[in-house]
């Protein structure tokens, strides 16, 4: 359920955020505490999620030093307090119809194409190297934004130049792997690794690349834990292993390769899955969760 905002008016959803207005130059993105799992969104929320997600893209915003879209803070005054804490005030920017991604590991779709031509995006790489394999050096993979429903579309640099120009896609590369760098480094020294992840960016009036949209987060990386990793094998995700073993397992009954969706997720999944999220936040940023502001608090 979107939060109906007296405020403002609501201008788009997507499977786990909702987009209001503030006026001409700004937005409110809301994040709720809906989760996908299989492509699916569940039923059951899990407490707190939008603002773990919210609190760990503020923290990356912070720390990545690139320019960004945050308008106001965590508890700027426009934020309603309904939804205080999981809310980001954001300049209301072009943005670039590309989906920036970089892995310095292989699994997913980037597997999927290794596996079947050898390269991912049009980018080679050595034989060899299977489940989880960290590459040479991370690598740029970009994508175009499937529809609901459908998985994004890998693309080549060389699509990426037709479809905005040399200059931009140089830049939107150059930035992808510095950020992914960036972020990396950080989550290596706190036992984290980051295999994957993907930007979205909007564009200043003078044309200069704005990090835009979710940070860093769980919803938009993929995070192993490095005291668990071996590659060779698929790697238990940081925040969403419990919620797939228990779908996937004998007690939900569900069928992931059938058509009904699956069911609603034990009490004892929620808790766990919520403490994974939180655990998440406090060890990439060294903040303590229950310090985050809360709806309720506003003034
Ligand atoms: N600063 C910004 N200005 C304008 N649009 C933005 C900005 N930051 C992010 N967006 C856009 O806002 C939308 C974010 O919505 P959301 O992620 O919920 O939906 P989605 O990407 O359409 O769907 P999903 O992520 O569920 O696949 C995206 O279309 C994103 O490109
Ligand atoms: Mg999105």
């Amino acid at each position: 359920m979107r939060p109906e905002l007296d405020s403002y008016a609501h201008v788009a959803s997507g499977k786990v955020r909702d987009i209001y207005r503030i006026d001409d130059e700004t937005l409110l993105m809301v994040t709720s505490d809906r989760i996908s799992a299989y492509d699916f969104v569940l039923d059951t929320p899990i407490p707190d999620k939008g603002r773990v997600l919210t609190a760990t893209s503020f923290f990356w915003f912070d720390h990545l030093g690139v320019p960004n879209h945050l308008a106001g803070g965590p508890t700027d005054e426009r934020i309603p307090a309904s939804v205080l804490g999981r809310s980001m005030v954001v300049r209301d920017l072009p943005m670039v119809a590309v989906e920036c991604v970089a892995r310095g590991y292989l699994t997913g779709s980037g597997l999927l194409d290794y596996a079947a031509t050898g390269s991912v995006c049009g980018i080679e790489l050595p034989a060899g190297l299977g489940e989880a394999s960290k590459l040479p050096e991370p690598i740029f993979t970009p994508a175009l934004k499937a529809d609901i429903g459908d998985h994004d579309e890998n693309i080549t640099y060389e699509q990426v130049v037709d479809l905005v120009g040399g200059d931009l896609a140089a830049d939107l590369k150059a930035t992808t792997l510095d950020v992914y760098g960036r972020g990396s480094d950080l989550a290596a020294q706190r036992g984290i690794i980051l295999a994957d992840t993907k930007f979205e960016f909007g564009r200043a009036a003078d044309g200069s690349l704005v990090l835009a949209d979710e940070v860093l987060t769980p919803d938009s990386s993929r995070y192993w834990d490095a005291a668990t990793y071996v590659a060779g094998q698929v790697q238990p995700s940081f925040d969403k292993q419990i919620v797939r073993n228990w779908l996937t397992g004998p007690d939900s009954g569900w069928d992931r390769h059938g058509d009904t969706p699956p069911p609603p997720l034990p009490d004892d999944v929620v808790a766990q899955t919520r403490a994974r999220y939180i655990e998440a936040y406090e060890r990439l940023s060294q903040q303590r969760f229950d310090e985050w502001p809360d709806a309720g608090e506003a003034a």
